[in-house]
């Protein structure tokens, strides 16, 4: 059964499931969380909350919209037929959640024929909840965003991760001593959701990460967007898990040429 999917109706309920599971985790975080798994390397850590909040989610979007289909970090791929799927990453920044660091959040996108239209993250030891629906702009509770413009390479404050899988470490660290001293300084927060929305508020200019997964940058790549900024991967390819650039347009090309030359793909042929 295919229900109509209203993006203001979807954006409500992202934004209501973020919020309650992000309280959901605060009240029930205990002082040391425990490592129930780990995934690509010992440093890919999971809790028994990541599951208790994908949990919730998965049961709140079943109430009100059953025929969906949902992919989440933690319980993978459920089929549907509603007209919507719900990419959920319960907690991103399990490891900030673990050693109690404040930056690590729920995010909820909405896909509709394939496209995010609707996009929630909650960081809710921050109190901060940002939100996007296509076209209609980006918001950090009820204050619109916009991303940094105009700003230089060498003068850009570059937030980054590193992909947990532990080949990639060495390539990693190789990108990072290209890149750390062209810019102004590196951040690297724990959140790829996180990073993308503080592209969304200005409070990094840019952000780039290889290795991350779709439910990572799923709500808040369109938080991004929404905010002005350019997200994509490299030499024209769309931005996944080979890589995610995000920033300014003209800031974008600039740390895209940067990042082109170390990029393991390099010699297969670009996308036009
Ligand atoms: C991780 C975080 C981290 C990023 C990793 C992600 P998780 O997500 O977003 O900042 O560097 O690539 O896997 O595992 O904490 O949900
Ligand atoms: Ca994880
Ligand atoms: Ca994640
Ligand atoms: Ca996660």
């Amino acid at each position: 059964m295919r229900v109509s999917p209203d993006r203001a109706e979807l954006l409500a309920l992202a934004v209501s499931i973020a919020d309650e599971a992000g309280r959901m985790l605060v009240a029930k975080r205990p002082a040391r969380p425990e490592v129930v798994e780990t995934k690509s390397s010992p440093t890919d850590v999971v809790t028994a909350l990541d599951r208790a909040a994908e949990e919730l989610i998965r049961a709140r979007i079943a109430a009100a919209r059953p025929y969906d289909a949902v992919l989440g970090e933690e319980g993978g791929d459920t089929p549907g037929t509603g007209g919507a799927r719900w990419v959920v990453d319960p907690i991103d920044g399990t490891v900030n959640f673990l050693y109690g660091l404040p930056d690590w959040a729920v995010s909820i996108g909405v896909e509709v024929d394939g496209e995010i239209v609707a996009g929630a993250v909650s960081v809710p030891q921050r109190g901060e909840l940002y939100s996007a629906a296509r076209g209609e702009g980006a918001w950090l509770g009820g204050e619109r965003l916009r991303c940094n413009t105009g700003v230089a390479l060498d003068r850009a404050l570059v937030a980054t991760g590193f992909g947990y899988d532990s080949g990639r470490r060495a390539v990693q660290a190789e990108v990072l001593a290209h890149v750390l001293p062209r810019v102004r300084d590196i951040r690297r927060g724990g959140s790829c959701a996180v990073d993308l929305c503080s592209v969304a508020a200005g409070r990094v200019d840019a952000y780039y990460e290889r290795g991350t997964n779709y439910w990572d940058h799923a709500a808040a790549g369109l938080i991004a967007t929404e905010a002005g900024a350019r997200i994509g991967g490299l030499r024209g390819r769309p931005h996944g898990t080979d890589m995610v650039v995000c920033a300014a347009p003209g800031l974008f090309d600039r740390l895209h040429d940067l990042l082109v030359p170390l990029d393991p793909e390099r010699d297969a042929p670009a996308v036009h």
